[in-house]
C-alpha cells in the first residue's frame, strides 16, 4: 500500500492552504488547531493577539521573533484588512490574520493546549455600567483562555481603564490554574509595555497603564 498514492491524500484543501494571510470566520472549522495554519513545524510556538487594531504590536513582535508563529484576531473588518496589508508588505510568513469574534474563537473553536501566548491589549472598556457585560474579560472567557493555552503558556493583558483592570484582576484571581507572574519584556528597543497605537496615544496623554501576566500551571 503506497500511502502517498492520491487515494490516501487529503483532497479537501483548508482555507490556509491558499497562502492567504487573511482568513474569514466562515473559512475555519467548528474546532481547529491554529498550528495547522502555518507551513512551519507544528512544534513551533504560536501566539494569538486579540483585537489587533492597526497591528502595530503584532508587526513589531512578529518581525523581531521570526521563530514564533502569530495569529492576529480582529472583528472590525477594516482593521483586519489594514493589518493584513501591513503583514503582506512586511512579507511576514509567520503571521495569519483572522477576521472573527475572539470570544467565539476562544470559547468554542481553538483546541486545547494549542497556544503559547494570548495577548489582549487595550480591550474595549465598555465604561457604561449597563454595557459592562459586553466586556471580553469574563469568567467563562478566562476559563477557555486557560484551556487553549499549553501548560506554562501565558495570558497577557494591558489596559488604561482602572475599573476594568480591577474587574480583570478579580476574574483572574478566581480562575483556577493561573498564577500571576511579572510582565515579560516583549519588544526590543521600546520604552512601551507593548507599543500598540492605543498605548502610545495614552502615554502621550499621561494616562496610567495597567498590566498583568498570568501563567497556566497544571
Ligand atoms: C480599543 S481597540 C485596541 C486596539 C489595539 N489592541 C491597540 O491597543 O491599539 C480594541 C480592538 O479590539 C477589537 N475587538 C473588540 N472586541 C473584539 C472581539 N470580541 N473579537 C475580536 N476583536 C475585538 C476592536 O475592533 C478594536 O480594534
Amino acid at each position: 500500500m503506497r500511502l502517498n498514492s492520491p487515494k490516501y491524500l487529503v483532497t479537501t484543501p483548508r482555507a490556509w492552504d491558499s497562502g492567504d494571510v487573511l482568513l474569514d470566520e466562515k473559512h475555519i472549522g467548528e474546532q481547529f488547531d491554529p498550528r495547522e495554519m502555518f507551513d512551519t513545524p507544528s512544534q513551533r510556538p504560536i501566539e494569538v493577539e486579540i483585537g489587533v487594531g492597526k497591528g502595530t504590536f503584532l508587526l513589531q513582535r512578529a518581525t523581531q521573533r521570526r521563530e514564533i508563529d502569530f495569529l492576529g484576531v480582529e472583528y472590525a473588518r477594516a482593521y483586519a484588512i489594514y493589518t493584513t496589508d501591513r503583514v503582506r508588505r512586511a512579507q511576514l510568513d509567520n503571521v495569519k490574520m483572522l477576521c472573527a469574534d475572539a470570544k467565539q474563537l476562544v470559547e468554542s473553536q481553538l483546541v486545547d493546549d494549542s497556544v503559547w501566548r494570548v495577548h489582549v491589549y487595550f480591550p474595549d472598556p465598555w465604561p457604561k455600567r449597563r454595557h459592562n457585560r459586553r466586556r471580553l474579560i469574563q469568567p467563562l472567557f478566562v476559563e477557555h483562555v486557560r484551556r487553549v493555552l499549553q501548560p506554562g503558556g501565558q495570558f497577557l493583558l494591558v489596559t488604561d481603564h482602572r475599573e476594568y483592570f480591577e474587574q480583570i484582576i478579580r476574574v483572574v484571581a478566581d480562575a483556577p490554574g493561573f498564577a500571576r507572574i511579572p510582565f515579560p519584556q516583549l519588544l526590543e528597543d521600546s520604552d512601551h509595555v507593548v507599543g500598540t497605537n492605543f498605548e502610545k496615544k495614552y502615554v502621550k496623554q499621561g494616562r496610567p497603564i495597567f498590566k498583568t501576566a498570568l501563567i497556566k500551571y497544571i
